[in-house]
């Protein structure tokens, strides 16, 4: 069988499947020079090596060579102070103060399987080879350990980097980054998600600049005002067409991508964790392991560039037992009754979720220990005794008898000052010496880098988990990390806080999810301060905004859609008018915003729910029969221009492609306009659901599909019209024949 990763004599090394191939070679100095990261080509060992060798005063200089300079060599893992003067992946200085780095290669190996990354989550091997390839530094006595894995059927190319101190002194690493790819020099763009609270994933598309452009968090989450993905694409890249080189890391902290664009137009991509304020101390002997930088590469532009992802989050990523499994629908009790909640409202909600057809109830803030509002109790992980009497197994026991699934809320990271846990440990928080530690919604963030506290938090959880009424988790965080520093760790180790917390974070959710395998987590921070392929690793799917307009949603799930597939995304129908922005919307329109995300409900309390019964059944309904066909689709971005987005899901199977339109503002004489349907089979037959009509996929996708029309009045016969006014939504159902 032919392998995919390939060694020439000279020490070219290429990595090739019918995705993308990836070279790279060791220079006469002993340099990994980059030399070619695009599509498959069929002898990738023999692709041209540009040998750029060319004397420029002032920087070329390499120990002597005169005609070799590091500052426009494409490398595969550059270091400072030898020449390169751009933005290296790894810095840091020795016991003397030294802090020149030169990586020199040394060996390789190949390997037919994904070596585990310690304390850190990792896409999941099968079906790849990895590349293993040593750096040396002679003098600092600094092994590096570069490892690439490809696979045979994703077109991800996952990359992490380990060093290990070899001397008999400590080493400081100040940048310690995953991966760095040198492209040539072209005219690129990069796209980026940015966002805040409930306006995540917005994105943003500009030329690559001269100089340095990156997307960072120093927030300790992710966070949503950069989501951990960047897109560097040929100037002009559309859906289907143009050069994309896309990255994420899978990483819940403080990350940072950037792109450069050097004095010779070349650019570089860095990926790892934010060098700023990290500092990590290497003893002897010890070794560090950077989290997984993944990236993708097509030709075919950023929907291609999407279903790579899509495929590889799903098949790699997100927990395996999940992958298949269509998602219940629930009733959440937030927007229902906030603070507001004791086990008869819980009951009575259960009721009402059952009436409409909902699957599960789950019970968000305010059931522990003392919780009226959010001033106290995060840490007391206890029923509060006075609204829950009977305790959560007796409520979940009571709600399970209705029929239904039952969840829950916890918030473990956190501890309010009022609190039992805060008064027994004040400690075990983070916190500086002499500084009042900021409160973030009234409350402290617990010091996860101290396995104590991971320990404490993991039997509290446990405890009610294992009253084997527990379907269903909902894990929040609700504020950014200040003041960072730990009781735990000594002086010189602070700057270890942020990533030793990180580390903290996995091991937990690793015994959680371990332990109770069939609980369903989802991951929420604030919405999606925390979305990522980190907490993906370990849970299915996500709330990825608190913004429940959906109108709102729109943008959030659009964003999103170019890493996520809406297989890991969470929908409610909310309230209207909306409680984030006043929105008044249509059922209809709440219910259609969220249609493709996975896992869908209703945050409705119960007037409402009793008020608009039948036209929820009817939704619920649908949710339900169509809840397969939301796992494994594929998603395409159809329109996108501001006042319409439109978006086509083809499922797994290919039998039933959906296609969902919105109009957001309404307005008089407007053109008529078409969607053109992609990735369909241009020689089979569509039926659609709604009247019979037979389509050939070729005409569909060619001349595309006349979409409803928004009006203030009836201005023809023989066209489809939309709901009148603002927010009007609409779904085409076609089943493929034959
Ligand atoms: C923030 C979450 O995003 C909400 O959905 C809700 O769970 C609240 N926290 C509860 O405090």
């Amino acid at each position: 069988m032919a392998r995919m990763i390939n060694v020439s004599d000279n020490k070219t090394f290429a990595l090739s499947n019918d995705f993308f191939s990836y070279v790279f070679c060791v220079t006469e100095e002993g340099i990994l020079q980059h030399v070619y990261y695009g599509p498959p080509l069929k002898n990738p060992l023999e692709v041209e090596i540009h040998h750029l060798r060319t004397q420029r005063e002032a920087a070329s200089v390499f120990q002597g060579g005169q005609y070799f300079s590091l500052s426009d060599t494409p490398q595969e893992f550059p270091s400072f102070g030898t020449s390169d003067y751009r933005f290296p992946a790894v810095h840091g200085r020795n016991h003397d103060g030294n802090t020149v780095f030169s990586l020199l290669y040394k060996s390789y190996k190949v390997k037919d399987v994904k070596p585990l990354l310690k304390k850190l989550p990792a896409s999941r091997g099968g079906d790849c080879e990895t590349l293993i390839v040593t750096l040396s530094d002679p003098l600092h006595l600094l092994d590096v350990e570069l490892y690439y894995t490809i696979y045979k059927h994703h077109g991800v190319l996952t990359r992490s980097a380990k060093f290990k101190n070899r001397g008999e002194q400590e080493l400081q690493l100040q940048h310690a980054f995953s991966s760095s790819i040198d492209l040539p020099p072209a005219e690129y763009e990069v796209l980026h998600l940015h966002g805040t609270w409930a306006r995540e994933f917005n994105e943003e598309r500009i030329d690559v600049p001269k100089g340095r452009f990156v997307v960072d968090s120093a927030r300790g989450t992710s966070s949503a005002a950069h989501n951990p993905f960047m897109a560097i694409m040929h100037k002009g890249t559309t859906e289907d067409l143009g050069h994309v080189y896309a990255s994420t890391l899978m990483y819940s902290g403080n990350f940072a991508l950037s792109v450069e664009k050097g004095e010779f137009e070349d650019v570089r991509m860095l990926a790892g964790i934010n060098p700023f304020n990290f500092h990590w101390r290497l003893k002897p002997g010890k070794t560090f392991c950077t989290p997984e930088a993944l990236h993708v590469f097509t030709d075919k532009g950023l929907g291609r560039m999407s279903h790579i992802w899509h495929n590889f989050i799903r098949k790699k990523i997100t927990p395996e037992r999940f992958a298949n499994v269509p998602r219940p629908t629930y009733l959440n009790t937030w927007e229902a009754a906030y603070f507001d909640i004791d086990q008869d409202k819980v009951m009575d909600l259960a009721h009402q979720a059952k009436s409409v057809g909902v699957d599960m109830l789950v019970l968000d803030d305010g059931w522990f220990e003392g919780r009226r509002d959010d001033t106290s109790s995060l840490g007391d992980w206890r029923a509060d005794r006075e609204r829950f009497a009977d305790g959560i197994p007796a409520l979940a026991a009571k709600v399970k008898a209705e029929g239904l699934k039952f969840g829950i809320w916890f918030e473990p990271e956190m501890v309010n000052p009022k609190s039992q846990l805060f008064q027994d440990h004040p400690d075990w928080i983070l916190h500086v010496p002499g500084r009042t530690p900021s409160l973030g919604r009234n409350q402290l963030t617990l010091d996860l880098s101290r396995e104590e506290v991971v320990d404490y938090l993991f039997e509290q959880i446990d405890i009610i988990l294992s009253c084997g009424d527990i379907d269903y988790v909902k894990w929040d965080m609700n504020r950014n990390m200040t003041e960072v520093g730990s009781a735990g760790l000594p002086k010189n180790r602070q700057r270890e806080v942020s990533h030793r917390y990180m580390l903290g974070l996995y091991s937990l959710l690793k015994r959680l999810t371990c332990k109770h395998p069939n609980i369903l987590f989802e991951n929420c921070a604030s919405g999606g301060n925390r979305f990522d392929l980190g907490m993906l690793n370990y849970m299915p799917q996500g709330w990825i905004s608190d913004m429940s307009d959906p109108i709102g949603r729109l943008q959030i799930i659009n964003g999103a859609s170019y890493l996520y597939p809406t297989d890991t995304m969470a929908a409610y129908i909310g309230p209207s008018p909306n409680h984030q922005n006043g929105r008044v919307t249509s059922l209809q329109t709440r219910f259609l915003a969220g249609f493709f995300c996975a896992a869908r409900g209703l945050s409705l309390n119960e007037a409402d729910v009793v008020e608009h019964k039948d036209e929820l059944f009817k939704y619920i309904e649908m949710a339900r029969h169509s809840a397969e066909d939301m796992i494994g689709g594929r998603f395409h971005r159809l329109i996108n221009n501001g006042n319409e987005v439109c978006w086509q899901l083809t499922t797994a199977d290919e039998k039933t492609v959906y296609l969902l339109y919105f109009h957001i503002l309404s307005a008089p004489n407007l053109p008529f306009r078409r969607a053109y349907m992609m990735g369909l089979d241009p020689k089979s037959e569509y039926l659609m659901v709604e009247d019979g009509t037979s389509y050939n996929g070729d005409a569909l996708m060619s001349s595309g599909l006349a979409l409803p029309y928004v009006t203030t009045g009836h201005v023809k016969d023989n066209i489809r019209y939309m709901d009148k006014g603002d927010f009007s939504s609409y779904l085409f159902i076609f089943k493929k024949e034959g």
